[in-house]
């Protein structure tokens, strides 16, 4: 009847393996966990398959999805490597790099994965996701397992309680390492353009590369990139040395915000400052706060070193105006 909602089963990565294979292999969506954080994947040569995608994190359809594939092998079946983009590939994966490089003629890729782009962004992921892509033997279409515009999840629990009643299966590997997404790294003319930063630091890449990534150029780069992303329900104020009545803090490091112990509710994502560990648990306690029911989530500023970029990219996002929501 249509009382029953139906919600996605979750299964632990040891049991779920045959399960996601079947529902793969017949064009449904898959929630996965990869060491950034969970995939909503599909089938990338199936175009039906990859509508589902879409249908269930209402994300506009210009906006195109990362192909995760097994190995090196498959990726320059479906992209052109030079001799840069081999180097980086060879450096950081299976890890959190997507490159964004020319796609191969008839590579089997859907073209609604790169939005009719002729470009298209690639990784290998760790762990389970790898696996899985390995035993399918095709590419993964995976944005991340989040209605669109929402922040990302690193848990199954939070996959399941955005989409779990749009999907059949979340495959549960616990938290998520990394947690943010995949830097993003476009290859033009044997230059690099940072498009999305992310798990890797910049100056990591820079430093395999010998080079200097370029950032910023005009318009939005890559086209999920819009001001407001990454939205929870609070609005968010940055770079927060005082606290106002009726706010929830994220903090940073041993120095509080003025003000603190008047917060409603408080995290703190690295008390020794460390931003491998903040980057770790951005997400989950934005989300927390988010459900202190508190009006503003203030936040308390952080070094725009390291990993320290990525989470100021993600914290200005949840801190744009709304009307941006895609
Ligand atoms: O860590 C990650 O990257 C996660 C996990 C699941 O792999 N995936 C992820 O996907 O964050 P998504 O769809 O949420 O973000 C991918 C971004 C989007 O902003 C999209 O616009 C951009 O990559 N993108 C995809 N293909 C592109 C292309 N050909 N050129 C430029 N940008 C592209
Ligand atoms: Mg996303």
């Amino acid at each position: 009847s249509g009382l029953v909602s139906n919600l996605a089963e979750i299964l632990a990565v040891g049991e779920a393996m045959e399960r996601a294979l079947a529902l793969l292999d017949g064009g449904y969506v898959v929630a996965i966990p990869t060491e950034t954080v969970y995939g909503l994947a599909a089938d990338a040569t199936n175009g039906v398959a990859v509508a589902r995608i879409f249908e269930a994190k209402g994300r506009p359809r210009f906006n195109p999805l990362i192909a995760h594939v097994a190995d090196l092998a498959m990726a320059s079946r479906i992209a052109e490597f030079h001799p840069l983009s081999t180097k980086l590939a060879e450096a950081f994966w299976p890890g959190p790099l997507t490159l964004v490089l020319p796609q191969r003629a008839q590579n089997g890729i859907h073209p609604l994965v790169t939005a009719g782009l002729d470009t298209i962004a690639l990784r290998i992921p760790r762990g389970f996701g790898g696996e899985l892509i390995a035993r399918l033997g095709r590419p993964l279409a995976a944005p991340s397992a989040n209605s669109s515009g929402r922040i990302s999840a690193t848990t199954a629990e939070a996959v399941a309680a955005d989409l779990g009643e749009k999907i059949k299966l979340v495959v549960d590997g616990g938290a998520t390492p990394v947690g943010l997404e995949s830097t993003i790294v476009k290859i033009e003319d044997g230059r690099l353009r940072l498009l999305r930063p992310g798990g890797i630091a910049a100056e990591e890449i820079e430093a395999v590369a010998g080079a200097e990534l370029m950032r910023g150029g005009g318009g939005i780069e890559a086209p999920g990139m819009l001001a407001s992303h990454y939205a929870p329900g609070a609005s968010v104020r940055l770079n927060a040395k005082k606290i106002a009545g009726g706010e929830a803090l994220l903090a940073f490091g041993r120095d509080r915000a003025e003000g603190w112990q008047d917060a409603v509710a408080l995290r703190n994502l690295s008390e020794g400052g460390d931003l491998r560990e903040a980057a770790t648990n951005l997400f989950a306690y934005m989300q927390a706060l988010d459900r202190s029911g508190a009006a503003t989530i203030a936040v308390e500023p952080i070094p725009h070193e390291g990993l320290g970029e990525a989470i100021n990219d993600r914290l200005a996002r949840a801190a744009a105006p709304r009307d941006k929501i895609a």
